[in-house]
């Protein structure tokens, strides 16, 4: 009988699309094997707990500078940390290309920011806030590098026009990388908001106001339009409003190469935590803001219908201080607070004990929608985000039946959103390739010990969405348009 350098043994195993009783051979950091009475130098018990892939949280905002200029309160080693404890073995945090910037200089920014920090492994998404014709001729580089993805905003100081949308579609289109966007309609938030400002209607609870799901809807269905046009898949990220949920289920229905993404502050959270007492409404502020709890039903279908690939964190940790949400004062009007909330360590927890346990989502799905597909969109599969022969031993073992009381989680953040929730099961242990990164409660591992993942482009074979005829480039229609 062979040897496995760590075994685990006894526990239920479940992938995105099976769920059964084996134990693991893991050997020079990959699962070696999958079957039964495996005999290792090192065991672990998983009699009674679940033995699933390691989350990949695919949006995070880590070691970063805000729109507003303001520097993310975690680095990679407290964000690594906090993604550990919960549950996740990889994560994917935004490289954010400054004003006049070079792709180039920006990775190499980041790449001084995670080296020798990161508990986990990690790669970027980029940031595109200046898209020259020298950035995008440089965007295939980056492609070629192993980073695959990239951000851009419809709104904030970082915006880009529909002009610039469309060149940047097309160089993605082109070259196999994937868009991610970040949709409100810039001009219907900057007239709500000074609307409501002229009125004296300025504390943190008109931030949602000033928001409205009209300004998300109608650029979520503007950005599905600009990419049909030149064939670009697309990531719509944070989606929090029906009628931007519907859309990005109509286009997948209708073949577009569309996906979609929700996180749990939409799901758990509603506009009336903004209305806290005095300025304590400030720690929820994100954009898009929150919303109602008819909203959350409606997102909670589209999750279990499938129209969401993946649910993220969107951790967009400013403390609660002058650091923070209150860099440009205390008593400031809501535009000048930091946007975004912690919640890396939350979104796994959440989305099983409200999700699977309450059975809104199945425990496949559960799996699907926190690691497999991030790993297939954005090219780590099946090297991440799955149990199979070959795979890196990235594996979070849970206690289904753990309940604790949500308190003060690992990241470097001065107040958690979900606080006070009580939660049913949690991550025990997380591997990354095979060792132990956080073990009952203690950290193992040491910064430095994750490593970049150079991702493959999104291979988009077997996924929903067909090449729209007037712009197949293998029907050379609209050729020139792509080129
Ligand atoms: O409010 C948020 N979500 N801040 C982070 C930046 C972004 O738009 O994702
Ligand atoms: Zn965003
Ligand atoms: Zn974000």
């Amino acid at each position: 009988m062979e040897n496995y350098d760590l075994v685990i043994s006894g526990g239920t195993i479940a992938t995105a699309s099976e769920t059964f009783k084996a134990d693991i051979g893991i050997r020079d950091g990959l699962i070696a094997t999958v079957g039964n009475d495996l005999i290792g130098e090192d065991v672990i018990d998983a009699t009674g707990k679940l033995v699933l892939p390691g989350g990949i949280e695919a949006h995070c905002h880590i070691a970063q500078e805000s729109g507003m200029g303001l520097m993310s309160a975690d680095d990679y080693e407290s964000g690594s940390i906090s993604a550990a404890f919960g549950g996740n073995s990889c994560f994917i945090p935004f490289a954010a290309q400054k004003k006049a910037e070079s792709i180039a200089q920006t990775l190499e920014t980041y790449d001084s920011r995670a080296a020798s920090k990161s508990v986990i492994d990690y790669s970027y998404h980029l940031i595109l806030t200046d898209p020259t014709p020298a950035v995008l001729q440089e965007l295939p580089e980056a492609f070629d590098r192993g980073v695959t993805s990239f951000k851009v905003f419809m709104t904030y100081a970082t915006r880009i026009s529909d002009a610039q949308f469309l060149d940047i579609l097309s160089v993605a289109s082109k070259h196999g990388g994937l868009t991610m966007v970040h949709a409100e309609n810039h001009d219907m938030l900057t007239f709500m908001a000074n609307s409501l400002v002229k009125n004296g209607c300025v504390a943190p609870r008109y931030h949602a106001l000033a928001r409205p799901a009209l300004a998300e809807e109608e650029a979520i269905n503007r950005a599905i339009s600009l990419a049909g046009l030149v064939n670009a898949p697309l990531m719509i990220v944070h989606v929090s409003t029906p009628g931007g949920a519907a859309s990005v289920a109509e286009a997948r229905a209708r073949g577009a190469f569309v996906f979609g993404e929700t996180c749990p502050q939409y799901l758990f959270l509603t506009h009336d935590d903004l209305d806290r007492p005095g300025m304590e409404g400030a720690k929820y502020i994100c954009s898009p803001p929150l919303r109602d709890h008819a909203t959350q039903e409606i997102l909670w279908q589209h999750i279990s219908a499938g129209t969401f690939s993946v649910v993220s964190s969107d951790h967009a940790p400013y403390r609660f201080d002058g650091t923070g949400k209150f860099a440009a004062g205390r008593d400031v009007d809501f535009r000048k607070i930091a946007n975004g909330m912690p919640g890396i360590e939350m979104r796994l927890p959440l989305m099983f004990s409200e999700g699977v346990l309450k059975r809104r989502i199945g425990l496949n799905q559960f799996v699907a929608l926190s690691s497999t597909n991030a790993a297939r969109l954005y090219g780590m599969h099946p090297r991440k985000g799955t149990i199979s022969v070959g795979a890196d031993a990235d594996i979070a073992i849970w206690d289904p039946e753990e309940v604790r009381v949500v308190g003060e989680m690992h990241d470097n953040m001065d107040y958690n959103p979900f606080e006070g929730m009580e939660i049913t099961g949690w991550p025990v242990t997380v591997l990354g390739r095979g060792k132990r990164i956080v073990d009952n409660g203690a950290l193992m591992a040491k910064p430095g010990d994750g490593a970049f993942i150079a991702r493959d482009r999104t291979d988009l074979t077997g996924m929903s969405g067909t090449r729209l005829a007037e712009t197949n480039r293998t029907r050379k229609f609209g050729a020139e348009v792509l080129s």
